[in-house]
């Protein structure tokens, strides 16, 4: 009632509010008052009342990737649709939604094949397209139709994967925001608009886990905690976990990890004590991380004829991967995805039921709750591994 109330007051009119801006890669986040623009025709505007924290927004801070600055970033948010542009019809002011990086348009390739989730009205879609030339493939930062909805101090602030959740109001696409239950605490369901269900995901639908398997997971942070989840919901009789913070390693047991391993303890490289570990190696590895010699780990981790081996984690841009192709002749397979390959408007508020109906317990991923002034504070503790999720 209250919300709907506060639409009608603010419908249609330029909002001014507290964003989080990052004008240059590196730099802390500024937060500062920005005009947010009302919601264009087939897009919404939102009061986004909690967001985690996602590796991937810490490698667009530290400028990895060609997104243009000044940028607002964030995209694992919940929140409360405040007003909608011509045209919306999935939801309404007052409607609790999550945010969705990857969206579901139901037009393209993606959204129209039963398989894969992604869209190709994802911001960066030109990147997964020509990935030999990201330099002018860039994102684009923008609405799509081209334009921005965000100004501050006189100046166009870029959007990042059409969702910017670091703002108190944010302007989405209606493909890129999923109606929840009314009944969802959305300081805990934000996780599920991108690390609860990547990692999820990566273990249900990428690499199928099956029951009674042995699973290694490289990097125990919000994602990779996920995955174990998702390899333990699958049965996996045993669940590796490999990370350099051992700080992690309480939080992973607790989701169902059975060993943890820090790989500076061993004198050989880790993949190798996974498979003396495992007699010949995992049944499915996954690498939530994102550097290069970190997925080639687990890509060797795996059994070397029926092993398979997902790939989370987000390498930079100029990234490479070089191993020798014979590790594919004895039958290991290389699989990616991103957002655990759910369709992200259709299956994402699924998961959010079952949660509701205590089938999934995402809370441990939750490690710290700030206000949102202290989003530098947030940032710091996920750099210094002290965090998993927001
Ligand atoms: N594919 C997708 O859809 C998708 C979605 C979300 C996040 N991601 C990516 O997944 C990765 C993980 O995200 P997160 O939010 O869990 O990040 P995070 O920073 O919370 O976790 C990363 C973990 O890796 C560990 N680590 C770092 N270097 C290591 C090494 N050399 N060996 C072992 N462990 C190491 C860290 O200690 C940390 O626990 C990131 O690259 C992120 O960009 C991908
Ligand atoms: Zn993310
Ligand atoms: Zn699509």
């Amino acid at each position: 009632m209250e919300q709907a109330k506060f639409s009608v007051e603010t419908a249609g009119r330029v909002i001014i509010c507290r964003a989080a801006i990052s004008w240059t890669p590196n730099t802390p986040l500024s937060v500062e008052e920005v005009e947010v623009d009302p919601p264009k025709a087939c897009e919404v505007r939102i009061k986004v009342i909690s967001t985690g924290i996602c590796g991937t927004d810490n490698h667009v801070l530290e400028g990895q990737f060609s997104f243009p600055f000044p940028i607002i970033v964030g995209h694992e948010g919940a929140g409360i649709v405040e007003s909608v542009g011509e045209g919306v019809t999935t939801v309404k002011p007052g409607d609790k939604v999550l945010t969705l990086p990857i969206p579901q348009c139901r037009e393209c390739s993606s959204c129209l094949s039963p398989k894969g989730n992604f869209c190709f009205k994802e911001e960066s879609v030109t990147i997964f397209l020509s990935p030999h030339d990201p330099i002018s493939q860039s994102p684009t930062g923008l609405m799509l139709d081209g334009t921005s909805r965000f100004t501050c101090r006189g100046r166009k602030i870029y959007h990042f994967a059409g969702t910017s959740t670091f703002a108190e109001y944010s302007v989405l696409s209606e493909i890129s925001v999923a109606k929840i239950d009314s009944a969802a605490p959305l300081d805990k369901v934000c996780v599920f608009s991108c690390g609860f269900s990547t990692g999820y995901g990566a273990a249900i639908n990428t690499a199928r886990v099956t029951p009674g398997s042995t699973c290694v997971v490289f990097g125990l942070g919000g994602v990779g905690l996920s995955v174990a989840m998702g390899c333990k919901a699958s049965g996996a009789a045993r669940i590796i976990g490999v990370d350099i913070n051992e700080g992690k390693f309480a939080r992973a047991k607790a989701v169902g990890v059975t060993d943890c391993l820090n790989p500076r303890h061993f004198k050989k490289p880790i993949q190798q004590v996974v498979v003396e570990m495992t007699g010949a190696g995992a049944d499915f590895s996954f690498e939530a991380i994102g550097t290069t010699d970190t997925m080639i780990a687990a890509l060797e981790s795996c059994h070397l004829s029926y092993g398979v081996c997902v790939i989370v984690g987000v390498a930079p841009f100029k990234a490479r991967l070089a191993f020798n192709p014979m590790l594919f002749l004895s039958g290991r397979t290389l699989k990616g995805g991103s957002l655990g390959e759910w369709k992200t408007q259709d299956c994402l508020p699924k998961l959010v039921n079952d949660y509701l109906h205590g089938k999934i317990n995402t809370d441990p991923l939750i490690t710290h709750i700030l206000p949102f002034d202290k989003i530098n504070k947030a940032m710091g503790l996920l750099r210094g591994g002290k965090s998993s999720l927001l």
